[in-house]
């Protein structure tokens, strides 16, 4: 498809993918708040507590039923759309940025994977994490909520590990967030709606509601509540280099993880206990920490190179120079142009252009980002930039 085309569908797509995503997350953030703060005392007939609240200039009154008001009220809103629309944009979104321009975006450099392979792994992994997770959930394991929580954590660093063997570092991250993506809609679809339409009938036809769904609901919709956080890391992770840039991209992602679970858990609990109040300061420290040990080894020599060509070292620094920039012109500027000739791309990628010295000296450090403390450009290593280049 046209690479101009792409990007303006790339950009209709991501938009709503966002504004849809905000509006689910927003609601579940919402309702968690709202169930943590009701007022449970001395709660009037029925009411399991309520609350006052005031925003945007109004005052509002919520009541929460134990289990439903005596008549059931006309219109019952129901939230879902918001969770469905995001889970479809953000698979055409994938399609559109990862699937359509495999061999660019997908297939680990240098593994020799064909782009269709590579496709069809990443749409079999978000397949299988589904059954996977709703086969653990549904085992006997499922009563036991804190193993269970272990086991799945490990499941989806093994999936993360696993697919950092065949994707490069972000197709690996945006699978897996795609994967808890892809489970958390499927809670939504499977479990908990249908929860709630089966207590909504049993009312409706003056029943006992089966006890049974609703409990499956909150331990599905528990989960959901804290992969939020990991997910919302992993949509943003794109930006940051060094987390899926690293060789170790995999063992950064789950520390990422059991930081955010952490802080989500406080979050959760702090109404009723400061119990957990520890945990913010843990979660800040190890976010210190991961920055420390997953830090660039300083062995290169090229942010030398750079430091000696601002110190003016005369011949040395022309003929270096001479060197890189015939390296960048061989290996960047099919992408990296004013007009790139690579077909995937009507403009320069992240408005980089490397076309003249002047250029290139401006991107200095951001290049030395990419292609020499990771690997991460050139994109897919389709110029086959080799080891010695990047040293230089
Ligand atoms: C096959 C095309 C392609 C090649 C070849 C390529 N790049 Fe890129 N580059 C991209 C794309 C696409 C992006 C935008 C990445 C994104 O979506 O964030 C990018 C982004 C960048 C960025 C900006 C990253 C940021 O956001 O800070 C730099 C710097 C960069 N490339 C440097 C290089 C260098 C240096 C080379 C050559 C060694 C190179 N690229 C080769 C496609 C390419």
């Amino acid at each position: 498809m046209d690479p101009y085309i792409t990007e303006w569908l790339n950009l209709a797509v991501r938009w709503v993918h966002m504004i849809t995503g905000v509006a689910w997350i927003g609601a579940s953030f919402y309702f968690v708040w709202l169930e943590n703060n009701l007022n449970r005392e001395n709660p009037k007939e029925g009411l399991s507590g309520d609350l006052w609240a005031i925003h945007g200039g109004g005052i509002y009154h919520l009541e929460k039923y134990k289990l439903a008001p005596p008549k059931m009220p006309e219109t019952l809103h129901w939230f879902k759309w918001e969770a469905y629309f995001t889970w479809i944009t953000g698979v055409a979104l994938l399609t559109i940025v990862f699937y359509s321009n495999a061999d660019i975006y997908l297939v680990k450099p240098g593994s020799g994977i064909e782009p269709m392979t590579a496709v069809a792994i990443g749409v079999g992994s978000l397949i299988a994490g589904w059954f996977v997770y709703d086969f653990l959930c549904d085992s006997p394991l499922g009563k036991k909520p804190m193993l269970l929580g272990v086991v799945l954590f490990a499941a989806l660093v093994a999936a993360a590990w696993a697919l950092s063997l065949v994707f490069s570092g972000r197709g690996a991250y945006i699978h897996v967030g795609a994967i808890i993506g892809t489970i958390m809609v499927g809670n939504v679809f499977r479990i908990i709606m249908p929860a709630q339409r089966g207590l909504v009938k049993a009312i409706e036809e003056n029943r006992e509601p089966d006890p049974e769904l609703p409990a499956k609901g909150l331990l599905r919709s528990r989960h959901n509540n804290y992969l939020t956080l990991p997910v919302l890391f992993i949509m943003i992770s794109n930006h940051f280099p060094s987390t899926y840039g690293n060789e170790y991209n995999w063992a950064i992602l789950a520390g990422l993880s059991v930081i955010s679970v952490l802080v989500r858990h406080y979050f959760n609990t702090r109404h009723g206990s400061q119990k957990y109040a520890w945990t913010i300061p843990t979660a800040a420290l190890g976010l210190v920490c991961l920055a420390f040990v997953s830090a660039p080894t300083k062995t290169s020599s090229v942010p030398m190179a750079v430091e000696s060509n601002g110190h003016n070292h005369g011949v040395v620094e022309v003929s270096e120079f001479v060197q890189v920039k015939s390296i960048i012109m061989e290996r960047c500027t099919v992408c990296h142009s004013q007009s790139p000739t690579h077909p995937a791309f009507a403009t320069a990628p992240a408005g980089v252009m490397l076309d003249t010295p002047q250029q290139m000296q401006n991107e200095v450090t951001r290049i030395v980002a990419q292609t020499v403390t990771t690997n991460i450009m050139p994109l897919g290593n389709l110029t086959q930039m080799t080891p010695e280049e990047r040293e230089a």
